[in-house]
């Protein structure tokens, strides 16, 4: 049976098996861009702790600032206010123990599947030899399933294709924490549920520290251990939801689930005021 747990603490209660400590911290974040005379405030006061081995999934509405609080945590972009730490370091400049595959694939249209998932080894790994990078990028290949794909060209695979593309890409250089924006976003729903499962068995295997963006709230019931709900912009982080969901899970028969739908009918409560009313950009 499924209980749903609000975690205003942040750190304390959730499902096994996280070893404890802070990965990524945001500890009283503001954002303001500088916009043509004027300012746009677009996070506020962000609280949050992500727990190292946890897989967190961030939801909120358009624009609330999902995507530069990842760029914020990748130090890609400074804070306005606040600190952000990673394993208690502030993050100063490009934070380069994070992956991150960010909301657009972002795949070198000139080069092939293998020599995309190759390329992180040469920048990161360039004392291997070029024949442990193949070996690597060519399991990393196989494990998202393109095995056969190998010498193709972006142009030449599917949405979903491109997205294991860059799953591979980052997971091929086993970064401790990884970092996803919207991965899965623009793809039709079985392409979708195919790589949420992919996902989950990956997390099943490593337990990686995950910190994923979505607007969708299935999907971050379905993958997460922790949902942080955000508000409307200036993102704030409203509250943060433990997901009393076994492990491992199915992505094709979750939902179906009463467990489920306890879990997302109580979450959409929370989440639905935050949604339900549309936002200018100014
Ligand atoms: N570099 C920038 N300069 C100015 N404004 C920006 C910049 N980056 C983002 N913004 C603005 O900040 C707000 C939040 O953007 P962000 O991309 O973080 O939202 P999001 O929650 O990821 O949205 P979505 O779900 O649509 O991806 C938006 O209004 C956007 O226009
Ligand atoms: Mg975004």
């Amino acid at each position: 049976m499924a209980s749903v747990q609000p975690d205003s603490a942040t750190v304390g209660a959730g499902p096994a098996p996280p070893s404890g400590g802070v990965a990524l911290g945001f500890y009283d974040v503001g954002k303001v861009f500088d916009r043509a005379n004027t300012e746009l405030t677009v996070l506020a006061d962000v609280h949050l702790e992500v727990r190292e081995n946890e897989f967190t999934c961030i939801v909120g509405p358009s624009g609330c600032g999902k995507s530069t609080l990842l760029n914020l945590a990748a130090g890609l972009s400074p804070v306005s206010h606040g600190r952000v730490e990673f394993r208690g370091r502030l993050v100063q400049g490009v934070n380069t123990d994070v992956g991150y595959i960010t909301q657009d694939s972002n795949l070198l249209p000139w080069a092939t599947v293998l020599e995309n998932v190759s390329l992180p080894l040469e920048i990161r790994h360039a004392n291997w030899s070029r024949q442990q990078r193949t070996e690597r990028a060519l399991e990393w290949i196989e494990r998202v399933g393109l095995k056969g794909f190998e010498r193709h060209y972006p142009h030449q695979l599917s949405g979903g294709m491109q997205k294991r593309v860059s799953i591979a890409r980052t997971l091929v250089y086993d970064p401790d924490i990884l970092l996803m924006d919207e991965p899965f976003g623009a793809l039709d729903a079985i392409t979708k549920l195919t790589l949420q499962n992919l996902l989950l068995n990956l997390w099943q295997e490593r337990h990686k520290t995950i910190v994923f963006v979505t607007h969708d709230l299935a999907e971050a019931i379905t993958l997460g251990d922790r949902v942080v709900i955000m508000t409307k912009r200036p993102g704030r982080v409203k509250t943060v939801l433990a997901v009393d969901l076994d492990r491992p899970r199915d992505a094709f028969r979750l939902a179906e689930t009463p467990a489920y739908a306890a879990v997302h009918r109580q979450f959409w409560d929370l989440f639905r005021d935050e949604v339900t009313e549309v936002d200018s950009d100014e």
